[in-house]
Parts: structure tokens; C-alpha cells; sequence
């Protein structure tokens, strides 16, 4: 027999599952009704439902019930932080009946709010096994403790949030994310790549690279943008002892020197306007595993004596605090600059090239290597007629000569764009040449003709322009800077001369 309060679980359970079953696509109204039950079955005080935000590695609240569920709203808490991020991280439920002496609270957030936790279950929401999101209850009415029996509720709610979150989207939506979960969990959580070669001289890097991965070494990656250094990087952590633990990646370009600095090293609450809390930096999420410090070669001078530290003896300080913090961690770099170049410019220590260029590797373009292009390009075509649901046999003989003559300046990269394009233009049965939208290398692209001289510079103008956008992968605020130009003007430029930016971007 079920007893009277399992029976109106039951009864809620009943009913939130008819509206996932409906055509209800209000997720949030849904994950909000749900949240609304778990607390009133649990008999708590107050709820939250966050999910994960993957890109950022951080949980947001997308439901905060009870009296200051308002304010909770504003913040974010990193995975692995707190004890709704231990959840996360972790994927397993907890049940906590003296919060405040749990060192894995966030008690900043618990001040600011002034809102105190005494008790509190928080539960993995899952999707295939993988957490997409916490839901916990805080403080058990009439100062009781949450029971055994309350987390096994809560799990179940967790599903059906879970559930609602896949329900809501359309089913292609859905389907299209579980062959992404399916593909990552082919080769665990953190979005590792397939490498795809036949080439003689990757095949003797990746020789180099399982030597090299056994040891503790820094590795510095070399190569033109969209050679798939990452992809390198990737398994020199994958086949080396800590590949069980984080592989981290920073993208030294992609930040203004002071937030960089705080992402990877972390800050305390107070170092400046907006730490509203401690953080944890890059650096110690990969604590045991290994760190990626893409474009190294634009890390800003400042952060090079620290980053240096770190290298040679594995310590540094957080913003705004004078503890050391230690770490355990592998260091990868990569760059397409030329590193040496910058430091006799001043641009880059010498003594930060001398320690990283220890074991240096280089990556071949992929005009180099050739016998990558039609194995690469049949991966990609597969991999977006799933996408897109479209079927071609193949490449037509007129299409693989084209792409075999061009000179791929942007790489792998440019190779998949250019694929995903002609997937979605293609109509016939296989990709024909003009499905792709390459120049064949022979039709002069970037030469100049013209006699008359305002042509001419408009030309070189165009050319060179395209090429600095080229390298900077068509990031305009870089592009501007390389070419010491206003990103405004630059804009006007690329109009003016009408230089194509390629689609995808
Ligand atoms: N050998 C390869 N096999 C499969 N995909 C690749 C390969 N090399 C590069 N790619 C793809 O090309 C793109 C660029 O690779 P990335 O590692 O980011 O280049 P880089 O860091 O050198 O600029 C990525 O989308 C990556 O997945
Ligand atoms: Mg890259």
C-alpha cells in the first residue's frame, strides 16, 4: 500500500508527465511546475533548478523558488564549484543536513542573498548519463532532516526535468543531440576530435606524439592556422598517464589581459569591481591533467612572467590574493606566429620561448599533405548529410581535382567549411566542382593585371587585406590591430573592396 504522501507524488508525477507527453513547449513553465512540486513534496523552503552552460563550464539558474529566488537568479557557479557544481561534476546526488559546515557550500553566495541553508539534497539531472543540469531543495520545513527517501523523489523529478528538457525541443533537435552525446561518449566527456589521416608525415607526427605523451614535458604545437593543433594537443593528453583527468583549454587570444588573467588563475572575491566571488582559474581545474594554451603567441607580456612560473615551478597566486596555489599540471601551447620573430620584437620572452620551444612540433598545411584532402573531405560530408539529411554518393572526379589543386590557406578548417557549404548547395547526386566555390589555384588569384595604378593598389589592397583576415581566421578587432588600422575603418574597407567573408562566419 502506498502511503497518502506517496500516492500524491504519484498523482503530481502523473500529471507533469502528460504535459511532457503534450505538445507543451514552454520548458521553462514546465521545469518551473516541476520545481514547483519537488519543493512542495519535499517539504522544502526553497528550490533551484540550474543547467549546465557547456561552453563556460558553468550552471546558471534557469528556476530559483522561494523567498529570495529572485536575487539567487543573477549569479553563476562554476562546475566544481559549490555544492550544486560538485553535483555536476561529480554526477552524483548528495544529501547535506548541516550545510553550513560543508566545505563544499558557497557561503558568498549564501551571505549576499542573506538567505541561510541548513539542509539541502541536490540531485544530477541526466540526459544518457550525462548531467545537464543540478536540481536541489533547501532547508527541510519545521527544521527536519531530508531522508534517503526524499533524494530517491528528487531523482525522479530530476528525470522528468531532464526529459522535459528533451521533449520541448523538436525531435530533430533532439536527435541531433543525442548523436552528439553519442559521439562524445565514444571518446569521453570533454569533446575530443577524431583525427583522420592518411598522410606519411602526420602519421610520423602522431610517432613523435605518443613518445612525447608519456612524458611530463611542455609541448609547444607549431603550424598555420587550421592544421588542427588542438586536435594534436587532444591526443598527446589522451594517450598520455592523465588523460583519466581534465584536459583544459584556453584561448590566449580570445580575452583583454585582465579578464585572461582571472581565467586562468582564478581571483577572490574583491580583487576587482565584479568578483563578486572567489573563482577557480583554469589552471586548477586542470590540477593532475593538462592545460591547452591556444595562441600563445598573443598572450599579453604581462601574464608571460607568470605563466612562466607556472611552467618552471608549477605555483602562482590567484588575482587579488597573496597565497600560493600549486598545481600538478602539463602544459601544451600552440601558436601559428613566429615566435622567435616576436621576441626579438620584444613582443614575446625569450626566456618563456626558450622553456616552451623544449619539445617543439610543427604541423605540415594541408597543401603539404595531400593525401589527407579526399579521406578529410569524405569525413566531413558524411558527418554533415547526417546533419543535414541529405544524400550525395560522393564527389564528382572534376570536384577532388579542384580541391587536390587549391592551395587551402585556412587548412582543415577551410576544408570543412568548404564542405559543410557545398552540402548544403549541392543538388545533384555527387558535389561538383561548382558546389564548392573554390578558385582553381591556377586562375591567378592574387596577381596583379591591371596597368592602371588606383586598380592595382585596390587590388593589392583587397589581396592583402584578405590575407591578414585570412590569418586572424576573420576576427576583425585582430585583423585591425595586425594592420594598425581602426576596426571601423577596416570594416569600411572590406565593403569597399568587396571582400567576401566567407558565410559560415
Ligand atoms: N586530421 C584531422 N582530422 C579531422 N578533423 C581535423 C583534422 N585536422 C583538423 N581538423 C578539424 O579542423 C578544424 C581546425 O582544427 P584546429 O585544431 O582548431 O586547428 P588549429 O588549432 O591548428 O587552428 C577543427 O574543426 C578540427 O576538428
Ligand atoms: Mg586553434
Amino acid at each position: 500500500m502506498l502511503s497518502k504522501i506517496d500516492a500524491n507524488k504519484f498523482h503530481t508525477l502523473i500529471e507533469i508527465n502528460s504535459l511532457i507527453n503534450s505538445n507543451f513547449r514552454d520548458v521553462h513553465l514546465l521545469l518551473s511546475q516541476i520545481m514547483e512540486s519537488a519543493t512542495r513534496l519535499s517539504d522544502a523552503e526553497a528550490s533551484s533548478l540550474l543547467l549546465m552552460n557547456k561552453e563556460r563550464q558553468e550552471l546558471y539558474f534557469e528556476v530559483a523558488l522561494g523567498s529570495k529566488g529572485k536575487e539567487v537568479q543573477k549569479y553563476t557557479v562554476k562546475l566544481g564549484e559549490g555544492i550544486a557544481g560538485w553535483v555536476a561534476l561529480h554526477n552524483k546526488s548528495v544529501i547535506v543536513n548541516d550545510v553550513a559546515n560543508d566545505k563544499r557550500h558557497l557561503s558568498n553566495i549564501a551571505q549576499e542573498i542573506n538567505y541561510k541553508s541548513k539542509t539541502m539534497i541536490a540531485v544530477p539531472m541526466r540526459i544518457k548519463d550525462e548531467c545537464i543540469g543540478v536540481l536541489q531543495v533547501i532547508n527541510k520545513k519545521a527544521d527536519a532532516e531530508f531522508t534517503q527517501d526524499d533524494i530517491e523523489w528528487l531523482e525522479v523529478f530530476a528525470n522528468q526535468a531532464a526529459l522535459a528538457v528533451v521533449n520541448t525541443k523538436s525531435m530533430e533537435e533532439a536527435d541531433s543531440e543525442i548523436k552528439i552525446l553519442q559521439e562524445k561518449l565514444k571518446t569521453t566527456d570533454q569533446g575530443y576530435h577524431t583525427i583522420i589521416t592518411k598522410s606519411p608525415v602526420i602519421l610520423e607526427k602522431m610517432e613523435i606524439i605518443d613518445r612525447v605523451a608519456k612524458t611530463d614535458s611542455s609541448v609547444l604545437l607549431l603550424g598555420e592556422s587550421g592544421v588542427g593543433k588542438e586536435l594534436f594537443a587532444e591526443q598527446i593528453h589522451l594517450r598520455s598517464p592523465r588523460s583519466r583527468c581534465a584536459f583544459i583549454r584556453v584561448n590566449c587570444a580570445a580575452l583583454p589581459e585582465g579578464l585572461l588573467e582571472s581565467e586562468l588563475f582564478g581571483h577572490v572575491k574583491g580583487a576587482f569591481t565584479n568578483a563578486i566571488s572567489n573563482r577557480q582559474g583554469r589552471f586548477e581545474m586542470a590540477d593532475s591533467g593538462t592545460i591547452f594554451l591556444d595562441e600563445i603567441g598573443d598572450l599579453p607580456l604581462s601574464l608571460q612572467a607568470k605563466i612562466l612560473r607556472v611552467i618552471q615551478e608549477r605555483k602562482f597566486e590567484k588575482v587579488g590574493s597573496d597565497t600560493t596555489v600549486n598545481v600538478n599540471v602539463r602544459i601544451i601551447a600552440a601558436t601559428n606566429k613566429d615566435l622567435e620573430e616576436q621576441v626579438k620584437k620584444g613582443q614575446f620572452r625569450g626566456d618563456l620561448y626558450y622553456r616552451l620551444n623544449v619539445l617543439p612540433i610543427f604541423i605540415p598545411p594541408l597543401r603539404q599533405r595531400p593525401e589527407d584532402i579526399p579521406e578529410l573531405s569524405r569525413f566531413f560530408l558524411e558527418n554533415f548529410m547526417r546533419e543535414t539529411k541529405k544524400q550525395f554518393s560522393g564527389f564528382s572526379e572534376d570536384a577532388l581535382q579542384t580541391m587536390l589543386s587549391y592551395s587551402w590557406p585556412g587548412n582543415v578548417r577551410e576544408l570543412q567549411n568548404c564542405i559543410e557549404r557545398a552540402c548544403v548547395i549541392g543538388k545533384n547526386k555527387w558535389i561538383e566542382r561548382e558546389d564548392l566555390f573554390l578558385k582553381p589555384a591556377q586562375d591567378g588569384e592574387g596577381e596583379i593585371t591591371e596597368r592602371n595604378l588606383k586598380t592595382a593598389i585596390n587590388v593589392f589592397k583587397a589581396n592583402f587585406i584578405r590575407k591578414v583576415l585570412e590569418e586572424n581566421e576573420w576576427n576583425q578587432t585582430d585583423a585591425s590591430r595586425a594592420l594598425v588600422i581602426q576596426r571601423t575603418y577596416l570594416s569600411r574597407l572590406i565593403k569597399e573592396l568587396k571582400i567576401n567573408i566567407p558565410k559560415e562566419l
